[in-house]
């Protein structure tokens, strides 16, 4: 199975959230498993700042976009068995910040339409394309635009996970032709208008063979108002093809045996090295050295949808509660100024942070007792995996990624890995935090099992690249032979638990043992099909024409992710009106079903200039 995987940012690369951790460990466990996987992102200054000698430059091309004729150099570099191909063009990518740039559309239409058309110059041809939020969700698109498309680019699948709908890349639909070099019928027949916009990330989700959100919880969500930023009635209409897969942690970089980060190195066996970390933090962020007072902790982007409302109402009871409190994040000034404010209050209890520091949050994760996520939507969330590899216990709603990894402890049986509340309600929070806390203080030896089942969650990414291999087998059409060695390791992991299609860990009393070693596996050989060959299963009705939904007034544009402020000037300037391309194959477009723009008209059409209404 060959893989293209597209991603605006990927560690160790480039980093400014939870996609790049995924970006950096998805591919190497699919390949681990047996795929040919090669990743493809933008050459950022950054990465040429730190990578530039690794680097090997493979070829030149020429990418048009619009009236636009740009240059488009490809670089590799070969780690972890995947190959990441940088696309370089300086005048877009050689910049100091990610995103949150006044030309981010035409930044990522560029980088789109370049993967397109440097396909021929990858290592491979791939059978399926995995995109990944806005900024690669034009892909998916130009494979089926008459403008861009060949006979060829029938035969590639593509695939695409939502990390957060929040940001879907929304544009004054008159931009269409002159940013993205797309004919207004992409608009016009509402495959990509949503609210009077043009909306990449709806687009890419009608004209995808799969779309999968970053855990079931959140795939369900997503149907539902609440959550999906108006996207709601799109999120039904896909169900068929829609899934959840929960993200892994990379269980190796976040290991408290090993890790050089942390004070002291424990384990399961040996919680020593915990109580040691413990009284480092303490020290560290100048709470009162209390080895027998919990310590709550919170790790976070200061942001509303994190469920900081909930901990501004209640602090003060909290504060009542026989613990300690930490906090390490910057966002938004109110809540800044608010745990500021708040600490002074509860000296050598409380303590914030308005930082990003990887050393201190290492710490937090290895020294806290509890760590608090009361998000108000959390759509996979990686921290509270985290935070339960150390032996931190987590609080958190009942949503997303957080439902699916969090189970409610249930002390009378020895049972879940957490504490949880499901409403978006303070008092709820307080009572969970109460229960926490009391556990702690008089039942340390229920409390210590509990950390220990929190501890002993398998959060490997290897779980979730078999449920990708299945999508991407289900969607090709292929039987997905499993590797004698994986199938070896599923047998021994899975052994008597989760059936292959369970999402989330199995989280009952966790045997305290390390794995048992290797019991008889499959013979070697018979590549055994893993996954029920997928029956053809029709290949997504890729691009029902979508209800043309009525022009509502403008959108406000989705916060930037990186909270860079948008600096650059420089709207898109007026240009010329450009013909569209004719549709570039009568014949190809008769057979594809899925292609829904045959009526779209080829005739030219105005770019009108510039006016981008809202910059992710
Ligand atoms: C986004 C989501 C986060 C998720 C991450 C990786 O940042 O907000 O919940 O863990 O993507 O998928």
């Amino acid at each position: 199975m060959k893989i293209l995987y597209v991603t605006s940012e990927a560690v160790p690369f480039c980093k400014t959230g939870g996609l790049a951790d995924v970006a950096g460990s998805l591919p190497p466990a699919l390949a681990e498993q047996g795929a040919e996987v090669a990743v493809v992102l933008p050459l950022y200054q950054r990465v040429r700042e730190r990578f530039g000698n690794e680097l090997k430059f493979e070829c030149y091309d020429y990418v048009d976009l619009a009236w636009r004729h740009n240059y488009c150099g490809l670089f590799s570099l070969e780690k972890d068995g995947v190959t990441w191909y940088f696309l370089d063009n300086e005048q877009y990518f050689n910049r100091g910040s990610l995103y949150g740039q006044a030309d981010d559309g035409e930044r990522f239409a560029f980088f789109s339409r370049a993967v397109v058309r440097m396909l021929d110059h990858f290592k491979f041809w791939p059978e399926v394309v995995h995109c990944n939020d806005w900024q690669s969700a034009l892909v998916p698109i130009y494979l089926k635009d008459d403008g861009v498309r060949e006979d060829r680019y029938r035969s590639i699948k593509t695939v695409v996970t939502i990390h957060n709908i929040e940001y879907q890349g929304r544009y004054n639909p008159y931009v269409l032709g002159e940013l993205f070099g797309l004919d207004a019928g992409w608009a016009k027949d509402g495959t990509m208008l949503l609210d009077g916009d043009a909306n990449l990330l709806k687009g890419a989700i009608l004209c995808a063979d799969a779309v999968n959100a970053v855990s079931p919880t959140y795939a369900n969500e997503l149907k539902m108002p609440y959550f999906a930023h108006r996207m709601e009635g799109i999120m039904r209409q896909c169900s068929n093809k829609l899934s959840g897969v929960l993200n892994g942690i990379d269980m190796k970089l976040y290991d408290p045996r090993t890790d050089g980060r942390i004070l002291k190195n424990f384990s399961l066996e040996d919680m020593e090295g915990k109580d040691a970390c413990k009284a480092e933090l303490q020290r560290m962020v100048g709470l009162r050295e209390e080895p027998h007072t919990p310590i709550v902790a919170m790790v976070s982007r200061l942001v509303s949808h994190k469920g900081l409302d909930l901990i501004c109402e209640v602090l003060h009871d909290m504060m009542e509660l026989p613990m300690q409190l930490v906090v390490l994040g910057t966002g938004d000034q109110r809540y800044e100024d608010f745990f500021g404010w708040a600490a002074q209050q509860y000296p050598g209890r409380m303590s914030v942070r308005m930082d990003y520091n990887e050393d201190l949050s290492m710490a937090i994760y290895a020294g806290a007792d509890l760590f608090l996520m009361p998000s108000k939507s959390e759509p996979c969330g990686l921290s509270q995996m985290i935070a339960m590899r150390y032996g931190t216990v987590p609080i958190v709603r009942e949503t997303g990624g957080l439902k699916d990894t969090v189970q409610p402890c249930e002390s009378w049986r020895d049972a879940g890995n957490g504490f949880s509340f499901a409403n978006y309600s303070s008092g709820d929070m307080l009572h969970v935090i109460r229960e926490a806390v009391y556990l702690y203080k008089d039942y340390p030896d229920v409390f210590g099992r509990l950390r220990q089942r929190a501890m002993s969650c398998d959060f490997s990414w290897a779980r979730s690249a078999r449920e990708y291999l299945r999508i991407y087998a289900t969607i090709t059409g292929q039987t997905w032979p499993i590797h004698s060695d994986t199938r070896r390791a599923l047998e021994v992991s899975e052994g008597e638990a989760a059936p292959a299609e369970e999402p989330a860990p199995v989280v009952e009393a966790a045997p305290a043992e390390e794995p048992a070693p290797a019991v008889e596996a499959a013979p070697a050989e018979e590549p055994a099909p893993a996954v029920e060959a997928a029956p053809a299963e029709e290949p997504a009705p890729a691009v029902e024409a979508a209800p043309a939904e009525e022009p509502a007034p403008a959108v406000e544009a989705a916060p930037a992710e990186e909270p860079a402020p948008v600096e650059e000037p420089a709207p898109a300037p007026e240009k010329p009106a450009k013909k569209t391309r004719k549709a570039a194959s009568k014949t190809a477009s008769k057979a594809d079903k899925a292609e829904k723009k045959t009526e779209k008209k080829s005739t030219s059409k105005k770019g009108t200039a510039g006016k981008k209404k809202s910059a992710e």
